[in-house]
């Protein structure tokens, strides 16, 4: 006889359970409200797009390219990748569908799956879901200021504790050149003394030593030239500009220099929102920044641009472990118990006329004997149950039990729905 395989979900990805989907919603909830008020609108990518859309814009150098992409070739021979963030894919629909003839700046905003085959542990998944948010055509600070501003809302409003933005500026074209070289030349009479990596950081991108979290590197950052020392006027003063915003609409932030993200499409303000345990330890929940390069990289216009995103399991473990608690689903307000075919034929038209009344009705269409079915209406919390056996299924009445006293009435089976409407 074969083997019974005992399948799983894949490693690094699970499945929403009933139980967890109210945190979902909540979240939904909170991210569309936001949305609306800033007025974004809704976009929706597909999961897969060309490996090169992802190796462009990210950069082949980066983790997310080199190591962490799903990737297949389709039977025509094309190169597919699941996509593991939302930015590239919006830059390349953006492009593809010539929005920037709508009045700019166009915002967007997304809530979905990714994809990165990364270590699998705690917080770190290989399917999680991001929401986010894109600005489009927009060079003003205040944007920056806004998009940072945004997410920090939505996290306040989900009522997480002890959020800290981290912000940085990492320049542009004009000016981030001449760091790197100024970093590389600083690094190069310290290069044994960096890890591993960031050896092999130091030769693909030097800015990358900078996110390093080695013990051993951490000496040699603290005396490393910062990029804000470094700046070009434009960079300097836009940077600036945004602080004043956060400082006007009192987001707290801090400043740090070693913040450089690790996509590569980023210029001017990246930045980061963490949550701080007791223990020191720090979780990225949110992240982002400018990207004025990316969409003429990727074959558009030169097009201003600023986003981040947020990943959703993080915020929800947050939840979980500060015990916020979301409303669960509404509570059944009439449980419909029947016994006999003739009884079931007629609840179940009746069960349209409370949806179209709506009333919230729970039943059990199964075999089961009325006293099960009382005692699901019990633990479902239903006020009244209605009862329709053989006899008043004939009768073309039904019996309306109030749930809390036990007091019973016959009521006419065309009037039960008004008279429940009256009585809940
Ligand atoms: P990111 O920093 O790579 O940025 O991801 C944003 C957030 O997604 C992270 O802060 C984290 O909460 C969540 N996240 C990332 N990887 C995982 C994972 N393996 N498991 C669980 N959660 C994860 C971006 O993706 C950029 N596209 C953000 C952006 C939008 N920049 C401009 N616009």
């Amino acid at each position: 006889m074969a083997k019974i395989t005992k399948f799983q979900s894949v490693s690094g990805m699970h499945d929403i359970l009933p139980e967890d989907q109210g945190y979902y919603k909540r979240i939904y909830e909170v991210v569309s409200g936001m949305a609306e008020f800033y007025g974004f609108q809704k976009i929706d990518t597909p999961i897969l797009e060309d490996t090169d859309l992802f190796s462009k814009s990210i950069g082949e150098t980066s983790d997310v390219v080199s190591k962490e992409m799903y990737t297949l070739k389709t039977k025509g021979g094309d190169s597919l990748s699941l996509r593991p963030e939302w930015t590239a894919p919006i830059v390349r629909s953006y492009i593809e569908h010539g929005m920037h003839v709508l009045p700019q700046p166009l915002k967007l905003w997304y809530f979905g799956p990714c994809y990165r085959y990364e270590r699998s542990q705690a917080d770190r998944y290989r399917q999680f879901w991001q929401f986010g948010f894109e600005i489009f055509g927009e060079s003003n600070p205040v944007i920056d200021a806004q998009i940072i501003q945004i997410q920090y809302n939505i996290l306040k409003e989900l009522k997480l504790k002890n959020i800290s933005v981290e912000v940085n500026s990492i320049g542009d074209s004009n000016c981030r050149p001449y760091y790197k070289k100024l970093l590389g030349n600083y690094l190069k009479s310290r290069e044994s003394s960096l890890c591993a990596d960031c050896k092999k950081r130091f030769k693909e991108n030097v800015l990358r030593v900078l996110d390093c979290k080695d013990e051993k590197c951490q000496p040699i950052k603290t005396e490393a030239p910062q990029i804000l020392d470094h700046l070009c006027d434009e960079c300097h003063s836009h940077f600036k500009e945004v602080l004043e915003f956060l400082d006007e609409i009192e987001v707290p932030y801090v400043l740090n220099p070693y913040l450089v993200r690790g996509l590569d499409y980023y210029t001017k303000t990246v930045f980061e929102i963490f949550q701080e345990s007791e223990d020191g330890s720090k979780k990225a929940l949110a992240g982002g920044g400018r990207y004025d390069k990316l969409v003429k990289l990727l074959g558009g216009r030169d097009t201003f641009a600023c986003g981040a995103a947020t990943g959703v399991e993080r915020i929800i473990s947050l939840m979980k472990a500060q015990g916020i608690e979301v409303s669960k689903e509404k509570e059944t307000q009439v449980f419909l118990a029947q016994l006999g075919s003739l009884a079931k034929r007629k609840s179940l038209k009746l069960l349209e006329e409370f949806r179209k009344s709506k009333i919230r009705v729970s039943e059990s269409f199964g075999r089961d004997s009325l006293k099960v079915q009382l005692n699901r209406a019990n633990k479902l919390g239903a006020k009244y149950t209605l009862i329709i056996g053989q006899k008043e299924a004939l009768e073309d009445v039904a019996i309306v039990r109030n749930m809390k006293n036990g007091k019973q009435d016959i009521i006419k089976m065309d009037k039960v729905v008004a008279d429940l409407k009256k009585k809940l």
